[in-house]
């Protein structure tokens, strides 16, 4: 029987996450192999109207509320989560890490705070690996020119991005057998089959 992990794409905009996610989702889709696929914010019904409402360049939330909002919209995934818990494949598109390289490295919210409201939502539900996407600025807003439509987080300044990114690499130094580190500044097939490789060997 094939393993059921928990696998999170991660990376600031513009740095192919969500690209490499739906080749694995393809990919899974073709071997027949049974997945669950979510976005953060976003994914259940109730989720993705949290996502409108912070995503939407009208609103202007304060960082603590932004917090609360991001982890409200988790909160509303973590039934579907714990249903498919080690029964599916779970793939996300964004996670915890975003949270804490975005609203604690970002903007500074206290990561105590982020950590016990976290620990409090998830519990025993934990991420296998994580592809952590890298991309340089110059690329990034290449990336973000070509988007059809852009949201409230897609306009920070460059010094943001940089904090943000320099976050998920301190997150992901931490625990490094459980990070993939992607360099989506490089070819992006040479990417691909790099994370397949992998995915090939998570789901063993
Ligand atoms: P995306 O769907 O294009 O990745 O946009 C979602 C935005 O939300 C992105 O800028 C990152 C941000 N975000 C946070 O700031 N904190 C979080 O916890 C999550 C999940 C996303």
């Amino acid at each position: 029987m094939s393993r059921k992990p928990v696998i999170v794409f991660e990376g600031i905009e513009g740095s192919g996450k969500t690209h490499h996610l739906n080749k694995i989702s393809k990919y899974l889709k073709k071997r027949k192999l049974s997945f669950i696929k979510i976005r953060e914010p976003g994914g259940s019904l109730n989720s993705e109207k949290i996502r409108k409402l912070i995503l939407n360049k009208k609103s202007n939330f304060n960082k603590n509320t932004d917090l609360l909002l991001y982890l409200a919209s988790r909160s509303e995934n973590i039934n579907l989560l714990r249903k498919y818990y080690k029964k599916k494949i779970i793939l996300i598109d964004r996670f915890i890490d975003s949270t804490i390289a975005y609203q604690h490295y970002g903007m500074g919210v206290n990561l105590d705070l982020i950590n016990s409201i976290n620990k409090h939502i998830l519990s025993n539900f934990k991420v296998s690996f994580t592809f952590l996407n890298l991309v340089n600025h110059k690329n990034m807003v290449k990336r973000l020119r070509l988007r059809k439509s852009t949201n409230r987080y897609d306009n920070f300044k460059k010094n943001f991005y940089n904090k943000v990114q320099k976050g998920f690499v301190k997150l992901s130094n931490k625990n490094k057998r459980k990070y993939q580190i992607i360099d989506s500044n490089l070819d992006i097939k040479l990417n691909e089959k790099y994370v397949l490789k992998k995915i090939e060997k998570l789901i063993k």
